[in-house]
């Protein structure tokens, strides 16, 4: 049977320079290449080297060219303000280039680091943009995490300039970015030249007269810059993702192999034509904001929805809905978890019967994994078709979806379908070697990467090849497990590490266990992942103290919650935390947190063969109860 699809994975794989060259005549270059694919530093691949080019002028200038200056690149829709504004290909290329200008005065040059720490404003993707427009790296802070997590990224990355907003607005509640900001100054060793402070109405901050400086005076004073050519090669930004210890890394992306990918996983994988609104329904501080709320849509010509909101409480369940029907969306991206939420609030998707749902084509889910339940009740409520796509901060582009645009397949509920072209997905045991069909093991790439995934983490390169290519050599560890069916979809079940997704955040039990030991009263602590019916997983501490403490349970429990709100923030959603006599460990001495989170979830329990003692695990079952967990 002929597959578009398989002849073009096929081809992808064994012919990359021929395809990845054919996807990228739809960029603008300043330089052509000089070699497509360079693994002469594996396990490091470099795409396009020798060629040059702007990703601001691919997303933004060159459509003001080709005659769509009046069309709408931005929608912002903000029900937690009351705010809606249209911005144009035209506006938003006025304003990126006087805000490159502002950050040219403000001493950022070609290379040098911009940090964003901003909200869901479209000032933020002009910020994004503006850096990129200089040729300089950006590194966007998601704005739910502490002021200690932002010192980490600061003093990792370097800024020249940080950029923030004085508030973000969560509801029912202003987050005050500026004292956060401050705090995080303080942890930090390196200091910025500048901060540029967009003032929000809803909440303005005062400034540091010689290090701050005001968003509008700064646009007012700046001339506009031009773009600036990059190498292919060269970096468009870092974005930190949770690792297994509390020092988060660094994935750097490249320029040139990022352009192409996005731009082709555009009409490829989710079948949008340049002028179509496209939404992704999640954060600019998160990946899926950076390439599908901000990158992709505009590279292809499309408009974007900046949404400033949740899926439930702003001011209903029926909020989606409304902005589909509002704004025409063609394409919706969101994370499972927002429509479980949906569901719990309106399950029979009543609200959506008062808005005009017949332009919407297609939903994508990620972010986690989704349970059927919720693919089900999606393709029931919409009548569209709903794609589990499954991909990574890493990857920053999908490693398994149903190529829309390509050839639709069959879905299989349970499946993030099968491997897009570029990326030869295997699953592999512990040996390295493949394994039969349906067998799970540990999801791998074979290299070389395909365009856009990272070459490397941020100054730190010895730590990528740790953290990805050395367990399994000539192979990218996703730390993902799960198996590959006989008609080639792929099925993503479980991380293989500490990770854990917290409605669709990614977060590290180990970095949350690095905060609870620093309890004074804690000797020794374990988080897991428990299964919840909203966000997916929760994080769950259990706390064992030093002799002789005599403080109560509830207040050092209550203590350990601040803690870690206070130092990951408030998005790690760290609400419990059990003191227990002891933790179950093997004789060896390692902690069974397995064992706990199938405690927890009160799925069936094998005794493991090396554990030390077995009365343990009744010991914490015993625990769990009252919090509501580990039900028979
Ligand atoms: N800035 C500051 N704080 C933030 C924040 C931000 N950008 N985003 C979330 N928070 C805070 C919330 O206010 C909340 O604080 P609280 O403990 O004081 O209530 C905490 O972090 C947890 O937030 P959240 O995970 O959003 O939980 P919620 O209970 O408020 O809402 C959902 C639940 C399901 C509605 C929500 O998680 C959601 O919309 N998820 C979609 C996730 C998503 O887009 N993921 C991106 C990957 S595709
Ligand atoms: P992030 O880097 O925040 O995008 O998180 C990536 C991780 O989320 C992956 O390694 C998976 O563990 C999980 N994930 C993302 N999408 C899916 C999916 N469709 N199915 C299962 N897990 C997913």
């Amino acid at each position: 049977m002929t597959s578009r699809y398989r002849d073009e994975h096929r081809r992808s794989l064994e012919d990359p320079e021929g395809f990845w060259a054919e996807a990228a005549a739809d960029i603008d270059w300043f330089r052509p290449w000089d070699k497509v694919l360079d693994t002469s530093a594996t396990p490091s691949t470099r795409w396009f080297v020798g060629g040059e080019l702007n990703t601001c002028h691919n997303a933004v200038d060159r459509h003001v060219t080709a005659g769509r200056g009046k069309q709408a690149a931005i929608i912002y829709d903000s029900p937690v303000t009351g705010a809606k504004q249209t911005i144009t290909y035209r506006d938003l290329q006025e304003r990126t280039a006087l805000f490159a200008g502002a950050l040219a005065d403000a001493g950022v040059k070609k290379g040098d680091r911009v940090l964003i720490y901003m909200p869901m404003v479209p000032e933020t993707l002009v910020a994004m943009l503006g850096t990129a427009r200089l040729g300089a790296i950006h590194s966007v802070v998601f704005g739910g995490f502490a002021a200690n997590e932002l010192a980490t990224r600061i003093d990792d990355c370097r800024p020249t300039v940080i950029v923030a907003a004085s508030c973000g607005i969560e509801p029912g509640r202003v987050v005050h970015y500026m004292p956060l900001l401050n705090e995080a100054l303080k942890l930090s060793d390196h200091q910025p030249d500048h901060c540029i402070v967009f003032q929000r109405v809803e909440e303005p901050a005062p400034l540091k007269p010689d290090r701050d400086i005001d968003w509008a005076d700064a646009m007012a004073a700046a001339s506009p810059k031009d773009c600036v050519p990059v190498a292919a090669t060269d970096p468009l930004y870092i974005l930190y993702t949770s690792g297994t210890t509390g020092r988060p890394k660094g994935v750097v992306r490249d320029n040139g192999g990022h352009a192409v990918a996005l731009k082709w996983s555009m009409a490829n994988i989710y079948d949008v034509k340049p002028g179509e609104v496209y939404w992704a329904a999640s954060d600019v501080g998160w990946v899926v904001g950076h390439s599908y709320i901000v990158y992709a849509p505009l590279l292809h010509g499309c408009t974007t929805v900046v949404y400033e909101g949740k899926p439930v409480g702003t001011p209903d369940a029926g909020a989606f809905w409304r902005v589909i029907a509002e704004h025409r969306v063609e394409t919706l991206f969101t994370a499972p978890t927002a429509l479980r939420a949906i569901k719990r609030d309106d399950p029979d998707a009543k609200l959506m019967a008062q808005y005009d749902m017949s332009r919407f084509r297609t939903l994508f889910l990620a972010g986690e994994r989704c349970d059927p339940d919720t693919i089900e009740w999606s393709q029931r409520i919409l009548k569209t078709p709903v794609i589990d796509h499954w991909w990574q901060t890493e990857t920053g582009w999908p490693i398994c979806s149903n190529l829309m645009g390509l050839e639709p397949m069959p879905v299989k509920i349970g499946s993030a379908s099968v491997p897009v072209p570029g990326y030869d997905v295997r699953v592999l045991d512990e040996g390295n070697h493949e394994v039969a069909p349906g067998t799970i093991g540990a999801l791998s790439i074979k290299l070389p990467l395909p365009p856009a995934c990272l070459p490397t983490l941020w100054e730190n390169h010895d730590g990528f090849v740790d953290a990805y290519m050395k367990d399994y050599p000539g192979y990218y560890k996703t730390g993902d497990a799960g198996y590959i069916d006989e008609d080639g979809y792929v099925f993503v079940m479980t991380r293989t590490d500490d990770i854990i997704n917290v409605a669709g955040h990614r977060l590290s039990t180990g970095g949350m266990e690095e905060v609870l030991a620093a309890h004074p009263d804690v000797a020794e602590c374990a988080v897991i992942g428990v299964a919840d019916a909203i966000k997916g997983q929760v994080p769950v501490g259990f706390l064992v103290l030093k002799s002789g403490v005599t403080k109560t349970h509830t207040d050092i429990s209550r203590e350990a919650v601040a803690m870690v709100r206070d130092r990951i923030g408030p998005v790690a959603a760290f609400k419990t935390a059990i003191v227990v006599d002891r933790l179950p460990k093997t004789r060896s001495g390692k902690i069974l947190r397995g064992t706990m989170q199938k405690i927890a979830d009160g799925t069936a329990v094998q005794m493991p063969a090396t554990i030390d003692d077995p009365a343990i695990l009744e010991e914490i079952k015993g625990a769990l109860k009252p919090a509501g967990y580990a039900k028979d």
